[in-house]
Formats: C-alpha cells, sequence, structure tokens
C-alpha cells in the first residue's frame, strides 16, 4: 500500500490543467490510480485527483458512502462497505439550471469548510479503467462530489467560489499551518 504527499494549497502544481489519460492504461497509470485510492482511504476523504498528488492526469476516485462517519469509523473497514469508484477523463454533457448549496472541504485545504452553490444535478461522460465510455446523470451528494474533483482536473479549488476576503484568509491559514 502506498500513500502519496497529499498537496496543500497553496502549491502551483494544484493550479495545472491536467492531461487525459490514453488507453490502453499503462501499469505506471494503473498504479498511480491504486496509490489515489489507498491515499484517499488513508486520508480519509470522500475524493481524490491526481493533480492532489502531483500527477497531470484526468483521474479522480470517489467513494461516497465513506462519507458516512458509521462507515469510516469502522475499525475494520469491512471491503463489503466499500464503494470505490474511478473516473477517466470526466466531462459534463450537462448542468441543472437548480442550483444547491452544500458545505465542502477538501484534502488540500485542510480543517477548512465553505458553503458552495453549484448546479444541482449534472450529466457526465467518462471512461473506466479498461477505457469503456460511460454516461450517467448524478444528484444530491454525488453531483457535489463530482464537481469539486473534476474542478481539481481543470487546476481550480472550492475555495474559488468564496468571497476574496474569505480566500485570502483561507490562504494564510494554510501557509501558517503548513508551510
Ligand atoms: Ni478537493
Amino acid at each position: 500500500m502506498t500513500i502519496r504527499e497529499i498537496l496543500i494549497h497553496p502549491d502551483d502544481r494544484l493550479r495545472t490543467i491536467a492531461q487525459p489519460v490514453t488507453f490502453p492504461l499503462s501499469d505506471a497509470t494503473r498504479q498511480i490510480i491504486t496509490d489515489m485510492a489507498d491515499t484517499m482511504y488513508d486520508a480519509p476523504g470522500v475524493g481524490l485527483a491526481a493533480p492532489q498528488i502531483g500527477v497531470s492526469l484526468q483521474i479522480a476516485v470517489t467513494d461516497t458512502l465513506w462519507r458516512s462517519d458509521e462507515v469510516r469509523h469502522d475499525p475494520d473497514r469491512p471491503g463489503g462497505t466499500r464503494d470505490l469508484k474511478v473516473w477517466l477523463n470526466p466531462e459534463f454533457l450537462w448542468h441543472s439550471d437548480g442550483q444547491e448549496t452544500w458545505e465542502e472541504g477538501c484534502l488540500s485545504v485542510p480543517e477548512t469548510y465553505g458553503d458552495v452553490t453549484r448546479p444541482a444535478a449534472v450529466r457526465l461522460r467518462w471512461h473506466d479503467v479498461e477505457g469503456k465510455p460511460h454516461e450517467h446523470d448524478f444528484e444530491g451528494f454525488d453531483a457535489v462530489a463530482l464537481q469539486h474533483e473534476f474542478d481539481h482536473l481543470n487546476g481550480k479549488l472550492f475555495i474559488d467560489y468564496l468571497s476574496p476576503l474569505k480566500r485570502n484568509m483561507i490562504t494564510k491559514k494554510m501557509k501558517k499551518l503548513f508551510k
């Protein structure tokens, strides 16, 4: 099991635009995906995007079931309760006009939360690890988590949606705590 270092804001590598992966996946890319899952569960978090470990590829992993405290704090972490998803080269085909506000946090902005308003529902196209394309609609927490993760692939963080004043305060706090 390989736990990778998670980059903390502000770091220029969190602001780069990730490149699409090519199929068939190389062994190196498969290893990155495995490491990302290990790193996400170890953190623990409900999602992780490749730029957060300094890899500029369009890869994200999520486990929105992991959000449940009951599951996360289970010392046995039974495999059956996990719901690991791997998203490659994701793109949104549609956003709903209706919006919802959720409190978001991020492994790259530790111990910090903020209200973010986003489209309540999305239609997503992505590829699985075999290179097969998929399309599906998402709403609720899944829609929030996916929009948050795929923002990372475009060099964007949830704090970018907050006021400049609040964002500057958070950046100062991160520099103080983690530099
Ligand atoms: Ni994040």
